[in-house]
This record gives C-alpha cells, structure tokens and sequence, in this order.
C-alpha cells in the first residue's frame, strides 16, 4: 500500500502530519545538527511579537506528574530581529514554517503580519513541502499561528482567546493581510471551546489548532510560595493529552476547517488518538524536551500504523473513528 502522508491546510499542503509545537523547538535551525529538519511535517516557531520580550522572571519551569509547568510569558527577539536574523535562516529550511505570532492588542498581531508579509513577500509554495526536494523559492514564511492563547502574559494572550467576538474580528482582520495559511492557536482554558473555534472559522481561519496549556499552579510548601516566581503557569505534557483529544473531538465536529491537534503527544499512539478525534495534523511540543527526535519517530509510528490498517491517506483515519 502507498502511502501518502500529505496534509492540506488551507493553501498550504504539509508533506506528512506532525509538526513541532511552537515554543519547543526554537526557530527550528537551532535542531539542525540534531535531525533533518526536512522530515518533519512543519515548524511551528516560537511566538514572534512586535517588541522584543525578556519574558517572566525566572523561575519559570517546573516539572509536574506528567508534565511540566512554565511562565516563559512569550520571551523572543521581536519583529525586528526575527526578520533581521531568523528569516534567513528558515528560508534555508525543506520543511513548511508556520510562524506563531502574538500580541497585546489586535494592531500588534496585524502589525507583525503585515511586516512579515512585507519581509517575507509573495508566497510562493516551498518545494520541499509536499514531497519534492530543494528550497527554490521558499520565503522563510508559509503560514501565521495565531496565539491567542497564552497563559503566561499580563495583557492580551489568553484574554483574545477566551471572546468568540474578539477571536473573529482579530481572524478577520489577519485574514485581509495574508494569503499565506492562517491558523488559530486556542486555549482549552475556557468552558467550551466550540464558539471560539467556531469564531475563527466565521473570519476566515484556514485551520484551528488546540489545545495551548493550561492555566496550573505549583506551591513549594517549603517556602509556601509558589514554584514559579509568576506565580502561576501553562500545564504541558502527557497530563493535559486527554483534555487535548476532548477539545479536537469537539472543535472537529463544529467546523468545516482542519483542526491541528497537540497537547502531551509523546509517541505515534497519542498523536492517533488526536488524528481518530478529528484532527487533520498534530504537533509534538514537551516531548521533544525529552528526546528531540519525539516528532520523527512520531511519524514513524503513524506510518507503520496506517500500514497495517492498509489505509493510504491520513484523512482515512478519522473515518475508522468508533469502528473496531
Ligand atoms: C516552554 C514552552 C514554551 C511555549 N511557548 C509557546 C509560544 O510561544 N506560543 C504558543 O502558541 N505556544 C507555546 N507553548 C505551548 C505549546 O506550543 C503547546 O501548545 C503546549 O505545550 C501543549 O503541547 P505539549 O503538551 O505537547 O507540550 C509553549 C509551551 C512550552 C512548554
């Protein structure tokens, strides 16, 4: 049986399923000698914002049972230094890049896409996404993921994310700049996901992608303060995957677009449980902390698995859904 691990997501076609989660691997060159980049499904990039962030005060990680807890609060080099030093380098790149961007107000994330559509110029499709080799025309830029969903922020972040409204007069606003891939990262730290997912759909996302982290806590009862000096943090890892596979299963069946599933996939049979939920794509964040290569061996999995279920495209795996 041939297999053919492609992805459709809007415009943009992934030559096979599995990303790596933005935030967890950099700007992608930073694993360069580790892998072939090529071999991955897309780079999510760590969030890019209009000013450079310092971040939150250190301490901002701690482990948990089955996880992990971190108050990064979106550290990054800003706009202008992502362009300067990053772009070049993710121009280099065979695999698609989806810049995850952030802000604090609607007019910086339009800000920093329509910079980026200007640094980047017209898309034009990079060849080794899809199957062939080479980067002959890749623009460093294949697609925007837009976080509206960080916990770890004092302004904007989480709260975008948690107002249908806002949620589709920011998509809306994003999708008149671009024709690039437009991707809305959601939180799970809301009631019910599906209006928000519903919202991005209605201004013109190509994709939704959840779930972000979970807002967690972590008290050192020796010192009766909190772990992190934030105070608070996002929950990532294997605790959160079953609320991630919950909020696919749901977003999936209330749009029309791709869902892009992530939340604690640590191997081929985590991701599965995402791509039988509904999701189009996954993407493997915190296990990569634990073995880089997670994401690739992830897709081993997928392959050899769909071998054995003789299915030939990654579409047909949703469909087994509730069958035995
Ligand atoms: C250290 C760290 C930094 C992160 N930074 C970002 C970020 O900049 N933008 C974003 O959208 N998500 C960020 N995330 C969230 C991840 O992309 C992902 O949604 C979350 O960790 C759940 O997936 P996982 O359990 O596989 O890690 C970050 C997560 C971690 C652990």
């Amino acid at each position: 049986m041939n297999i053919d691990p492609r992805v459709r997501i809007g415009p943009l076609v992934l030559s096979n399923p599995v990303g790596v989660a933005s935030g967890t691997f950099g700007y992608g060159a930073e694993y360069e000698g580790l892998m072939d980049l090529g071999r991955l499904g897309a780079i999510y990039t760590k969030a890019v914002t209009l000013e450079a962030r310092a971040g939150n005060d250190a301490p901002r990680i701690v482990e948990t049972p089955a996880g992990m807890l971190n108050s990064i609060g979106l550290a990054n080099p800003g706009l202008e230094a992502f362009v300067a030093r990053k772009l070049p380098e993710l121009r280099r790149l065979s695999t698609s890049v989806i810049v995850n961007v952030a802000g604090s107000s609607e007019a910086d994330y339009l800000r920093v896409v329509e910079a980026l559509e200007e640094a980047a110029g017209p898309w034009s499709p990079r060849s080794g996404a899809g199957g062939a080799t080479g980067q002959e025309g890749a623009t460093g830029v294949d697609g925007y993921e837009i976080n509206v969903s960080c916990p770890n922020v004092a302004h904007g972040g989480l709260a975008f994310g948690t107002d249908p409204a806002q949620v589709e007069r920011l998509t809306r606003s994003l999708r008149a700049a671009t024709r690039r891939a437009l991707i809305v990262k959601l939180t799970p730290n809301v009631a019910d996901i599906v209006p928000i997912a519903k919202a991005a759909e209605a201004g013109g996302a190509d994709a939704i992608s959840c779930i972000n982290t979970l807002v967690g806590m972590v008290i050192d009862t020796r010192t009766k303060r909190p772990a992190l000096a934030r105070g608070t943090g996002g929950l990532s890892g294997p605790a959160i995957r079953p609320v991630g596979v919950a909020c696919v299963w749901k977003a999936s069946r209330a749009v029309g677009i791709p869902v892009i599933g992530l939340g604690g996939i640590m191997c081929a049979d985590d991701a599965l449980q995402y791509l039988l939920a509904g999701a189009s794509a996954v993407q493997v964040g915190t296990a990569t902390f634990v073995d880089p290569r997670a994401a690739l061996k992830t897709l081993e999995g997928i392959l050899a698995w769909m071998e054995g279920e003789g299915l030939a495209g990654i579409g047909d795996i949703g469909a087994l859904f509730g069958r035995s």
